[in-house]
């Protein structure tokens, strides 16, 4: 079953990935019809039948890699695109440090093509970008309001964030009437409740909470804590963990602002966390608590490029765009939880 409106469709571009298909599953709940575009390469063909069984609703799909142009352009032609999110990208940090060509034609290229389709249609089409907390880097002050300067990219992978949204300034510029809004995540984790939807465990996770529910499925004997000698509470980094079905929510929202001509500003920057730090212990206690089993865990030396603490100034996105997050840290860890039980039939 799909759910038509007016044959007009939401393009969710990586709607296969882990945002991506929470955010897919937000908006067909709201009524939206959904074209998804995913080349596939951190993503698989049977997230549509999770989306489906989440939502009771399937999906358009179209395997594509948006860095080919003119597949591009032909989808725009056979469809009546009338909002974009745009999730597609690379997004391993140590991976871009190691592939930054790769990570620069696939992450600016894929959005130029995007982009170059908007300047050629006959009215503006809403664009929301998949932007990251990346890109403040080391924040002198916290809580991280918009207005925190963006420091230099820590990693190729942040660079074309910081890149992106400016290419996305300088395009608002350009076309009459184009407005976008770039969501700056701060850490996403969990999965929907459904469990038919979560984050896909492909290769070695590099993330704390996949690291955690993978070592306590049993598949790693013991997880490292990267240092604990910050100044921090308990010595561990500090980190805004923002459930991804609060944070799928949020994309849904600030479309339908564009949608709804509510935009104050052709381009506009939302901090997407729950407004609250929790270290590394604490998301080790949290597992612990919601699980009921103790996690194996050592502390060894720091990571390189983490940063000491980053979490959300919530007010913009709580009094501009409307939304705030609604569910806890347990409630997310316990969900991720849930996931992994799942796709390890335990
Ligand atoms: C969180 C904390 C680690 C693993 C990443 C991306 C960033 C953004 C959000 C997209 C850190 C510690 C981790 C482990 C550990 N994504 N840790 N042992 O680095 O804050 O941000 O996700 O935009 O770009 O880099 O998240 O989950 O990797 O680490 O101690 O095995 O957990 O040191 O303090 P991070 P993370």
């Amino acid at each position: 079953m799909t759910n038509a409106k007016d044959n007009s469709m939401i393009l969710v571009t990586g709607g296969l990935g882990f945002i991506g298909s929470h955010t897919v599953v937000a908006l067909l709940e709201k009524g939206h019809q959904v074209l998804i575009v995913d080349d596939l390469s951190n993503s698989s063909v049977g997230v549509l039948d999770g989306i489906e069984t989440a939502s009771g609703i399937r999906p358009t799909f179209i395997k594509l890699n948006l860095q080919n142009g003119a597949a591009v352009a032909e989808m725009f032609q056979q469809h009546r695109i009338t909002g974009i999110i745009h999730f597609a990208a690379y997004k391993a940090v140590g991976e871009s440090v190691q592939k930054p060509v790769a990570y620069y034609q696939n992450n600016l290229g894929s959005m130029l093509n995007l982009l170059a389709e908007v300047e050629k249609a006959a009215s503006p089409i809403p664009f929301i970008f998949s932007s990251s907390c990346t890109v403040y880097g080391e924040a002198t002050k916290l809580p991280i309001t918009e207005n925190s300067p963006v420091q230099p990219a820590m990693s190729p992978y942040g660079n074309t964030k910081q890149i992106g949204e400016e290419i996305l300034v300088d395009t608002v510029n350009a076309i009459e009437g184009f407005r976008v809004i770039s969501l700056r995540y701060f850490n996403p984790i969990g999965a929907h409740p459904s469990i038919a939807i979560g984050e896909l465990p492909l290769g070695k996770p590099q993330n704390l909470v996949p690291f955690i529910t993978q070592t306590a499925a049993g598949l790693y004997p013991k997880l490292t804590v990267f240092g604990n000698d910050y100044p921090t509470s308990d010595g561990t980094n500090v980190r805004d963990y923002i459930h991804v079905v609060d944070l799928a929510e949020a994309h849904v929202v600030a479309l339908e602002r564009i949608l709804e001509s509510k935009s104050t500003e052709a381009y506009e920057v939302f901090n997407l966390g729950t407004g609250k730090g929790s270290s590394v212990l604490e998301v080790i206690q949290s597992f612990e608590r919601v699980s009921g089993q103790k996690l194996t865990y050592e502390i060894g030396e720091r990571r390189k490029g983490d940063v000491i603490a980053a979490y959300a100034d919530t007010t913009k996105a709580n009094t501009v765009l409307g939304w705030k997050t609604k569910r806890s840290l347990d409630e997310a860890v316990a969900s991720a939880w849930k996931w992994e039980q799942k796709v390890r039939n335990l």
